[in-house]
């Protein structure tokens, strides 16, 4: 059992050595395939399962809309048969649980209904950011069409809309939106003419339009890992008779270094197009390929090479135009490979100033090398991009705006979604183009004049500049702009604690050397200035000991920067995980969960209405120089609902910490916050991230993986291995349940912050009554029943703790929270010594 239990460890620690194997099949982690209008799964004949609307955990928003479905027809898959007409707008919501690239699939069939002729159905479908068809119309075609688009999600939902023309209607048979591998488009390409580095490919969003196995077969969805259509291309070649094709065994094909079939299989590399009897009659000519395409936008181009044609290395030199234009000069594949037969790609993005009437690929000999006179092509992708509006079709963005001809898509500026530190950029942060207003920004001359509103009334708020006495609510001490230098050095990069949406938090020095953090806005990013300025309203109606607190502000110049105590141990996280930090025990721990949900507690009920943070995670937990916790960020937060919840359109939020029915239902309530406090819970006992994209499949997310484990009994299996033996396995017990409690699937389900409180409370006096009782037990073997003496006595809480009998010691309540209806149990007494 013990090594048995050792090998599983070996296993889930180290993940990478099963997901090395590159013929291993890609499971995407998102995978939504949905028969729209269907009352029946139904299986495709490549074998995936496409579920009903109501199967699937997506969410459906509509009126009036419309199944139609036709008994069996000669249809390519059984997909076709059903289908969903929509005459309002309509939404379909997915949650994801791995931000980064993914395939949106749309499939097409006007089935014949008695609901509406779906010939004529002309409709537009958007996604949260991207137009990906406007006034589209499938024009009496009587086949199934299928649009394919990647997109690189950064929000943990994702939405599809469907919008029909005035008296028309939308119709979709079936959608896929499942996850692509990260490794699929890459940040950097090759400008055709002129020739340069091409950088910033994640933030387009892109539509195949065509995909070729060069002289091969048509490879359906089956024979690709991916899911992906590759066809023929004797449609688009030029003159037949220039070309010919050749074929290998696709076993045959190497994939380098780095290399694999999820960048196309074995079977594109194994067909090749080559120059018809080179070297007989007139020596040189291109192979050449005409593809039409909207030439309003820019493609990427992915040509896929692979040498199967020569018979030694060193003897293959040519050429590649793309729209004549030189794309590839002079290509050596033995030198670039080293071998023959191995795959080989290039993306070369053709910018829409060169598409003149269509695109055409040509491959011809080069003039250098003493080779063969051949060229070859493999496969072809050509990818349109989405234009400076983000949009794939038309010239209009979601939002109306409108495409600049010929404008450049200008800087890139990176934006987070929520509150993005540091730790959490490499999973998800949110580039938006720089479109933004800053005339806005620049037109208000301070920031704090947003604020007044809020403040009406409030007679001290901003009377003197003197701030230095003024600890009351409000923005605290002012600051002027040339104070703020000197604190922090002139904003020094090397002082940046911290990261986000927002601009940068520097570390800073004021006065008589009191540390402070510095938050200085950054006016490029709206989502930043909404956020901040939520920040602001919050914290100036906050106060608590378990709350990180405001010091001033200064809004000299157009700037916007917010002063506040500096938390010298950092993020809760970095002392879990990843930061080889000297690890806390379980006491600590619980102490800081402790102090975290006391924050939280207060933020539900220490004001009138109530605040939800909605952002709650390990890195906006952050310790003081005592290790105290305090809550941080409240860019999300919101004051709570009156009555049944807010309906609030976007959702936000951390991927691996949102509430599922927040998610379903986007209502908001403090209920949210008790979820993602869960996922706290469980990163303090487990010590690793609420999601890790490079475990396998069933271990990304915290959430599911650690209450799988918590069903069977066996959570202590995956917990922080330095506990192990140390935690008091009753305390573990308490603790796993708030944690189970506060994952509940409704929120109905889930404890209060002030529930969820007690009980951590409680499980830290089971550790400490059982610290203190092996203590003992090595001085004194014969003490007894220390363990036991906890007796929290809660009237608000709905749990019935058992009791033990004999010792029913009372435990001191207090109530610290002024502002708070409910009883706090700050301190139980440490029943030790009384
Ligand atoms: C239908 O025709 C319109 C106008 O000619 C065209 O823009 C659109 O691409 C066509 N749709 C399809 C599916 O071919
Ligand atoms: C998606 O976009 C974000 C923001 O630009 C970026 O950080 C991330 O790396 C992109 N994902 C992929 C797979 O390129
Ligand atoms: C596709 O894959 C299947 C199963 O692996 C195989 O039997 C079939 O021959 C493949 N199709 C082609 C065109 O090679
Ligand atoms: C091949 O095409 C390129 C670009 O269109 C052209 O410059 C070149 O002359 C052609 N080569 C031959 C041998 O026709
Ligand atoms: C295309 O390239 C030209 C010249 O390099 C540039 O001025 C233009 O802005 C680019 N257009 C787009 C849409 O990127
Ligand atoms: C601010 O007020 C304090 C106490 O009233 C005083 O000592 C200090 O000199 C004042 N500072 C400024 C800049 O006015
Ligand atoms: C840390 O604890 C010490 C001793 O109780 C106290 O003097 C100090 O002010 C505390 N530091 C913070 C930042 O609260």
């Amino acid at each position: 059992m013990a090594i048995l239990l050792v090998l599983l460890y070996a296993f889930l620690s180290n993940p990478t050595t099963v997901l090395s194997a590159a013929s291993a099949p890609f499971i995407p982690q998102d995978n939504f395939l949905i028969d729209s209008g269907a009352d029946n799964a139904a299986t495709s004949p490549d074998g995936r399962v496409f579920k009903t609307e109501s199967q699937s955990t997506q969410f459906l928003k509509a009126q009036d809309d419309f199944k139609v479905s036709i008994p069996s027809a000669d249809v390519p898959s059984p997909i076709y048969l059903t289908a969903r007409i929509f005459v309002h707008e309509a939404t379909y919501s997915f949650h994801m649980t791995r931000p980064g690239w993914h395939w949106i699939r749309l499939h097409f069939f006007p089935i014949t209904n008695n609901v509406f002729d779906l010939q004529k159905a002309t409709f537009s479908v958007t996604t949260d950011k991207n137009v990906l068809l406007h006034t589209f119309n499938v024009n009496n075609t009587n086949q199934a069409i299928l649009k394919e688009y990647l997109v690189n999600i950064t929000d943990p939902q994702f939405s599809i809309k469907f919008v029909p023309q005035k008296n028309s209607a939308a119709f979709v048979n079936a959608i896929e939106v499942v996850s692509a591998p990260d490794t699929l488009i890459t940040d950097t390409a090759t400008n055709l003419s002129p020739m340069t580095n091409f950088q910033g490919l994640p933030s387009y969003a892109f539509q195949t339009v065509y995909r070729v196995n060069m002289g091969g077969p048509l490879i359906t969805p089956a024979n690709d890992t991916l899911g992906r259509t590759w066809v023929t291309d004797e449609p688009y070649l030029k003159n037949k008779n220039f070309a010919k094709s050749v074929t290998v065994a696709p076993s045959v094909v190497k994939y380098p270094q780095g290399g694999s079939p999820l960048i196309a299989p074995q079977m594109v590399y194994a067909s090749v197009v080559e120059m018809a009897d080179a070297n007989v009659n007139q020596p040189k000519f291109n192979v050449t390929w005409n593809f039409e395409v909207d030439v309003a936008f820019g493609y990427m181009v992915r040509l896929h090479f692979c040498d199967i044609v020569s018979k030694a290395l060193n003897n293959l030199y040519f050429n590649v135009y793309i729209n004549e234009n030189m794309a590839i000069s002079d290509l050596d594949l033995s030198h670039t490979m080293g071998a023959l037969a191995t795959s080989y790609y290039k993306d070369i993005v053709v910018n829409s100033s060169m598409m003149g009437h269509g695109l055409s690929v040509q491959i011809g000999p080069s003039n250098q090398g003493s080779g063969d006179l051949n060229a070859i092509l493999n496969g072809l992708e050509v990818l349109k991009m989405s234009n400076t509006v983000d949009s794939l079709d038309g010239e209009f963005g979601v939002d109306g705006r409108k495409e600049e001809s010929g404008s450049n898509r200008g800087t890139v500026a990176a934006v987070g979604f929520g509150m993005m530190f540091g730790a959490f950029v490499g999973l998800g942060a949110m580039v938006l183009k720089w479109h933004k207003r800053p005339q806005d920004w620049q037109k208000r001359n301070s920031f704090s004049s947003w604020l007044l509103p809020v403040h009406a009334g409030d007679t001290s708020f901003m009377t003197s500049k003197n701030g230095s006495q003024k600890t009351t609510l409000g923005l605290g001490r002012y600051f002027s702009f040339s104070e703020l230098q000197e604190a922090t050095k002139n904003f020094d990069s090397k002082a940046v604690i911290g990261v986000g949406g927002f601009g940068n938090v520097y570390l800073g020095e004021i006065d008589d050397g009191t540390k402070v953090a510095v938050k200085r806005g950054n006016p490029q990013s709206e989502q930043g200035i909404t956020e901040f300025q939520t920040e602001i309203q919050m914290l100036s109606k906050l106060r608590h000991r378990h709350l990180v607190s405001l010091i001033g502000y200064c809004d000299e110049n157009s700037e916007m920067i917010l002063v506040y105590e500096y938390m010298s141990n950092g993020p809760f996280r970095d002392h879990l995980y990843g930061k080889n930090l000297p690890a806390l025990s379980w006491k600590q721990r619980l102490e800081i969960c402790i102090g975290a949900a006391r924050g939280l507690h207060y933020l539900h009920t220490g004001t009138a209405q109530g605040i939800i943070h909605r952002d709650v995670k390990t890195t906006n937990i952050l310790l003081d120089d005592n290790f105290t916790a305090k809550v941080s960020d409240f860019g999300l937060s919101k004051d709570a609902p009156m009555g049944q919840g807010h309906v609030s359109t976007a959702v936000k939020g951390s991927f691996g910490y949102l509430d599922p029915e927040y998610f379903r239902r986007q209502q908001l309530t403090d209920k949210s916050d008790v979820y993602s406090f869960g996922v706290v819970l469980l990163e303090a006992l487990c010590a690793r991230p609420a999601l890790n994209p490079q475990l396998p499949r069933e271990q990304v997310n915290l959430a599911d993986w650690a209450m799988q484990w918590k069903r069977k009994g066996l959570l202590e299996k995956i917990i922080d291995p330095l506990l192990v033996g140390v935690i008091n396995p009753e305390s573990m017990k308490k603790f796993a349940e708030a944690a189970e409690k506060c994952l509940a699937e409704f929120g109905v389900d889930r404890p209060t912050m002030g529930d969820v409180l007690w009980n951590l409370e409680y499980a830290l006096q089971l550790q400490e009554a059982f610290s203190q009782g092996k203590a003992e037990d090595e001085s004194k073997p014969s003490a007894t029943a220390v363990a036991a003496a906890v007796t929290p006595t809660a009237s608000s809480n709905s749990e019935n703790l058992p009791v033990p009998a004999e010792s029913q010691v009372p435990a001191e309540v207090s109530a610290i929270d002024q502002h708070s209806g409910t009883a706090m149990f700050a301190e139980l007494a440490n029943l030790n010594g009384r």
